[in-house]
């Protein structure tokens, strides 16, 4: 018994010590470099001879050639329901991409309502015919909030969707979205739970910068989001350091996962985008600056300006002409999955308002903490720009008279749909991909009334493609003109399919089968156009969120009525074979079925559609659950703190501090088995000092706001408070679209 019993202990501190630190968000740095004459740490080529890293087409030809065969015929059978006989087209199916757009925790739980209609593991999706293109599609790509549920994904081993986001009790906790992103125990910052929690944020920030990494608010930001996305974090251990909720779990490590040695999901691509270094750009950005894309294996762009392509193991390294600074001067633990989402969805700079101490589009709580959480992380450490992604550049000197951050040692990354593209299209369009269709799953809130794409995202990319990416990308199929004919033609309102004529063999481009957020085909009343700054959902509205989203999905359209067209499942396995027919010498032709499907699905230049056959749809959000966030906070049980500024703040701040103190000699021996990353940096001492009589609040940056909260909210009394140290002046020759995000 004695034996299997200290078996049993050593098991156990194993699986616990596999929990690691939230301190593992550090990277490690002065690591040895590989021999880079034998192992370079770039790929550096030109649109003309673009190529697939080895490990990405390794990976995407044999799920092609091994899997996506059986995948086919799970979904289609032998193929008669769609005119077809599937064993003519000797396993050489199509590639297809599936391209996630942002919009925050709109677009997260847009795409997971969308891809439940998609999976061949949900049975509604299955028996509509739907649910299956999941299963052969060879990319996923995500930005933005649409780059959180695909961390979600591989991180939580290529779950169902209803395990990803509900949890399931045994082996994923769910996405918690009803415990407010920035403020999960409520409005009041100071509560207990909230400052050990915000601890924990800057425990791991402050790590990362102790190994002399520039940090910004994009760190925070990405620790917030792993809570919620990654899957060491449930309700119960939310507010604890128990485990490293996310911390550590590596971009570069996803070809470990078990689902990804069987080959089981595609091949996943975050897109970020980049501000010009230097030009301190607080707007939309125009279609110029390169978009960069982070892939499990490498770090780079494809755009004609860089193409070039950096290891992502070693990502964080600065390489000047793709030579590090010493033989010991390699980063490793940089691609941290948190920060790579984090990075995807950095909009602080088109957001952060220096002059009124504000964050736009967020809630007053919500603006306050991140605010709150900067402050304190620059009372610590040195930082960069605090209001985008810091990236040590790999590309340095690389393509000096076309890349326009060839000189710059950093690269400042920022939100992916900043050039309007809000669905990673871009990524999959690169002709090195060779996709033959691309699913984009666009929820972009367009419609400034009431948050509906509007095509905007598609017709962006069309227009980069078509301006300045002729050399590196494939064409993209015709769309509408413009906006105002994606919503006149009605296809922003249903699944559409674009370039379903072409005229040449091989196809001069891709279909791209088009799911926009829609209001419900039922005539119901919708709920999934809500805002890119709500960051709490009740469990009710997630719920039904998701159920409308999927009924949609796998419902199709039938023209002039509310009923879901029995056929949507079938004519979807028209649009994603299609371009298998042109495998084949001479091309096989199109079935009379599919025919039919494409006069129904397809977008015709030549034969417009119209809004008007889609009758009943209501556009206007009507909230499910209006008494919810207060039953939510009911729920949480602990009792909430009225914020009352002056004394009583400041008794709560002091009560958070002795409670922090204590916590800390408890864990104190913990503490110890990591990087000794504190002083950190006695969060206590900058708390006791900002609260101590007669401390000069203005002195420092990181009280400003302390110093905010302790005042009569009047706020032309704080405005004119110096915030940042560093002025950002957009520069004057980028356009000004000041809008938000979408
Ligand atoms: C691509 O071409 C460029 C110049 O034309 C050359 O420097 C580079 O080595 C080539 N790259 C590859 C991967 O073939
Ligand atoms: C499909 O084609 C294969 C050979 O290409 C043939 O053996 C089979 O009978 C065909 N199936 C049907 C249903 O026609
Ligand atoms: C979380 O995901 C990581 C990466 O996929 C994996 O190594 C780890 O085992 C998972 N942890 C839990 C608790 O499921
Ligand atoms: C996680 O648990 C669910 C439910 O028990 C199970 O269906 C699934 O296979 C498990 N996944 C993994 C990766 O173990
Ligand atoms: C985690 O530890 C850090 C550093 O000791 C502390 O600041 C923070 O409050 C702790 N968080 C929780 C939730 O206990
Ligand atoms: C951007 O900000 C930096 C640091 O404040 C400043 O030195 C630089 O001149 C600014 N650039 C522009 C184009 O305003
Ligand atoms: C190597 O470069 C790193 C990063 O620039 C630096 O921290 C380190 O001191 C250098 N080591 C040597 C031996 O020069
Ligand atoms: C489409 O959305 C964009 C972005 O919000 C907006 O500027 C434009 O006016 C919209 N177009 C129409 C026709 O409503
Ligand atoms: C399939 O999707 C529906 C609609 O969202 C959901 O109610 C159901 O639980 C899902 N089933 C599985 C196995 O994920
Ligand atoms: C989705 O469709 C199913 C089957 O038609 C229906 O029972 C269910 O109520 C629908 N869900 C919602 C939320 O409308
Ligand atoms: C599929 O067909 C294309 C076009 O004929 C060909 O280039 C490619 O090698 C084929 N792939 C496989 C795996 O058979
Ligand atoms: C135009 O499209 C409609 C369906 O939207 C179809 O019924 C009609 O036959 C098409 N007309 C032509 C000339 O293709």
């Amino acid at each position: 018994m004695l034996l299997p019993l200290s078996l049993l202990a050593l098991v156990l501190s194993t699986l616990a010590d596999d929990e690691g630190a939230v301190t593992d968000y550090a990277p490690a740095t002065n690591q040895p470099c590989p021999d880079i004459t034998t192992a370079p740490l770039l790929r550096v080529f030109t649109p003309l001879n673009q190529t697939l890293h080895p490990r990405e087409a390794g990976y995407v030809n044999t799920r092609f050639t091994q899997v996506i065969p059986s995948e086919w015929t799970n979904w289609a059978g032998d193929g008669s329901a769609i005119g077809y006989n599937l064993s003519v087209f000797g396993n050489n199916y199509t590639k297809i991409g599936i391209a996630i757009s942002g919009g925050g925790y709109r677009a997260a739980q847009y795409a997971a309502g969308v891809i439940s209609g998609l999976d061949a593991r949900n049975e509604s999706a299955k028996a509509a015919g739907t649910g299956g293109l999941l299963q052969v599609a060879s990319y996923l790509a995500g930005l933005s909030g649409g780059s959180w549920i695909t961390g979600s994904m591989y991180m939580n081993d290529w779950p169902t969707v209803k395990d990803m986001v509900y949890g399931n009790g045994v082996n994923t906790s769910g996405w918690l979205l009803d415990l407010a992103l920035a403020t999960p125990d409520g409005d009041n910052l100071f509560s207990k739970l909230n400052q050990e929690w915000y601890g924990s944020l800057l425990w791991s920030v402050v790590a990362k910068a102790n190994k002399s990494i520039d940090t910004s608010l994009t760190d925070p930001w990405a620790r917030m989001i792993s809570f919620h996305f990654l899957n060491q974090t449930s309700r119960d251990n939310f507010f604890t350091n128990d485990t490293a909720h996310g911390a550590g779990q590596l971009w570069s490590k996803v070809p470990e996962t078990p689902p990804w040695l069987e080959h089981v999901p595609p091949f996943p691509i975050i897109q970020a985008d980049s501000r010009p270094v230097g030009s301190n750009l607080t707007t939309a950005l125009p279609p110029g600056p390169v978009v960069y894309e982070i892939t499990p294996m490498e770090f780079g762009s494809w755009d004609p300006d860089l193409s070039a392509m950096m290891n992502i193991s070693y990502v964080g390294t600065h390489l000047n002409n793709g030579v590090p600074d010493n033989d010991t001067a390699c980063v490793t633990g940089f691609d941290q999955t948190g920060f790579v989402m984090g990075t995807s969805a950095s909009l602080f700079n088109q957001i952060l308002d220096r002059a009124h101490n504000d964050i736009q589009g967020f809630d007053d709580s919500a603006a306050k903490s991140i605010l709150y959480v900067l402050s304190r992380q620059l009372a610590e450490v040195r930082t960069r720009a605090d209001d985008v992604a810091n990236w040590p550049s790999p590309f340095q000197g690389i393509k000096p008279n076309n890349f326009e951050d060839s000189s710059s040692n950093w690269l400042e990354l920022i939100d992916g749909s900043s050039n309007k593209e809000n669905v990673p299209l871009g990524q999959l369009f690169v002709k090195a991909r060779g996709l033959d269709a691309i699913v984009a799953i666009d929820a972009s809130a367009d419609d400034p009334v009431n948050g509906w794409p509007n095509g905007t995202s598609p017709l962006s990319s069309a227009s980069r493609i078509t301006t300045l990416l002729q050399s590196s990308h494939q064409n993209f199929p015709p769309l509408p003109g413009s906006s105002a004919d994606f919503i006149s033609t009605g296809v922003n309102q249903r699944p559409t399919f674009f370039g379903c004529y072409p005229t040449q063999n091989p196809p001069e481009f891709p279909m791209v089968l088009y799911f926009p957020n829609a209001p419900p085909l039922s005539g119901d009343n919708p709920v999934s156009n809500t805002g890119t700054f709500k960051l709490q959902y009740t469990p009710k509205h997630t719920e039904l969120f998701l159920d409308l989203v999927h009924n949609n999905t796998i419902g199709g359209f039938v023209p002039n009525s509310n009923s879901p067209d029995p056929n949507f499942g079938r004519c979807l396995q028209c649009a994603a074979i299609d371009r298998a027919r042109y495998h084949l010498s001479p091309p096989l032709a199109r079935s009379s079925f599919c025919m039919q499907c494409f006069t129904q699905y397809c977008f015709d230049p030549n034969n417009k559609t119209s809004s008007s056959e889609l009758p009943n749809r209501k556009l206007v959000f009507v909230d499910p659950d209006p008494q919810g966030v207060s039953k939510v906070e009911g729920f949480l049980g602990h009792s909430k703190i009225p914020i009352i500024f002056g004394f009583i703040g400041a008794a709560i701040v002091i009560g958070a501090i002795i409670a922090f103190l204590t916590w800390r000699k408890r864990r104190q021996h913990r503490a110890a088995t990591y990087q000794k990353v504190m002083e950190v940096h006695d969060d206590d001492a900058f708390l006791a000092r900002s609260m101590a009589p007669g401390y000069d609040h203005r002195a420092s940056v990181a009280s400003d706001f302390a110093y905010e909260l302790a005042q009569p909210r009047d706020p032309h009394a704080t405005s004119d408070i110096p915030y940042v140290p560093e002025a950002h002046v957009p520069a004057a020759d980028m356009p000004e679209a000041g809008e938000v995000p979408r």
